[in-house]
């Protein structure tokens, strides 16, 4: 448990500032933070609980937070001396950036760099669902393959169905591009048009409503703000085909969990599958995971060895910046004016 764990202080130089790592981050990010800084590292690679977490970043300049740590106003008044949150990570949902532009205090996240990683993830997780891999593979390692049954397992068709895509931002347009290859027809629905994009990738902008009804594959990309919260819900689950698969990389809470748990119970749709949940992480208890047509793997978006090592990289170069007295690249562009 948390409680047993300490903060490491790898460095103390009464001289230098001093930062808080909520978690060991690659090397690769925190050299360029020696020499700068001392480190307060939480070991992980459970978040630091809040007690643990308003100790931890009393007296530091920065934090580098994760997309666990809830970074509000009582823990940036927990210290005097905060310059700037360096989020490793493209969202910052968990970062309260109104109570940080109240205190002066610039928050970063890590754009750009999991684009592509995160699209691969869309990608996996609707060819798993329109093909049943984990359940198909879970029973054939449980010694339930006996013969080539007909009629066991059948998914539905990616090549040449409909794409919706939810969120036409960065990832969005990465997981479109990739469609291409399948032939598909790509739909999109985001607050702003975006021409250009349309038609560089063949995607057709359309309504939500018409989005949810004529897709095969629904993929939820847009970011978590408090116009997204639920954009699924019970009214959307019924608009979609009954042959429909739900894709959520986005934020857990931009699908109503109640009302998805209750139509994946009454086969509303074909399958879901969800990178994010809503709490996060889902309770091992949680009646999603008894569903045969509900794939969840734990936030997995950008893990991969290279994209969270850039990462790191990013979110220590914003942090490097301030502590020489710089702007940092990656301002959230709502503190960015
Ligand atoms: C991960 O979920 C991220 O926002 O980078």
């Amino acid at each position: 448990m948390t409680t047993t764990q300490k903060t490491q202080t790898v460095s103390t130089n009464p001289t230098m500032p001093t930062v808080f790592v909520c978690r060991p981050l690659p090397e690769r990010g925190l050299a360029q933070l020696r020499g700068l800084a001392n480190l307060k590292i939480w070991p992980g690679p459970l978040p630091p609980d809040r007690a643990q977490l308003l100790a931890g970043v009393a007296g530091c300049v920065g934090i580098a937070s994760l997309v666990t740590d809830r970074m509000d106003g009582e823990v940036m008044d927990a210290t005097a001396t905060l310059k700037v949150i360096c989020n490793v990570a493209v969202g910052y949902d968990n970062v309260d950036w109104r109570a940080a532009k109240a205190r002066g205090v610039l928050v970063t996240n890590t754009p750009g760099v999991l684009t592509e990683t995160s699209a691969d993830m869309a990608w996996a997780l609707l060819m798993a669902a329109a093909r049943h891999i984990p359940q198909s593979a879970e029973f054939a390692r449980a010694g339930n393959w006996k013969t080539w049954e007909f009629d066991k397992f059948l998914g539905r068709d990616v090549y040449g169905a409909t794409l919706g895509i939810a969120g036409f931002g960065r990832i969005g347009q990465a997981v479109a591009k990739r469609a291409a290859g399948f032939g598909m027809r790509i739909l999109y629905h985001n607050r702003n048009r975006n021409e250009a994009a349309e038609l560089a990738l063949g995607a057709q902008f359309v309504s939500k409503d018409e989005l949810l009804r004529h897709s095969d594959f629904v993929s939820l990309n847009m970011s978590m703000n408090e116009s997204s919260r639920h954009f699924i819900g019970v009214r959307e689950l019924a608009l979609m085909k009954p042959t429909a698969v739900l894709i959520n990389t986005a934020r857990g809470p931009v699908v109503d969990t109640a009302a998805l748990t209750e139509a994946m119970q009454t086969r509303r749709i074909f399958a879901a599958a969800l990178d994010v949940t809503d709490p996060e992480p889902l309770p091992y208890t949680h009646p999603l995971y008894a569903l045969d047509n509900v794939i969840i793997v734990p936030h997995l978006a950008s893990a991969t060895v290279d994209t969270r090592g850039r990462m790191a990289e990013i979110a220590c170069a914003n942090m490097a910046a301030v502590l020489r007295g710089e702007r940092p690249p990656n301002v959230i562009a709502e503190l960015a004016g």
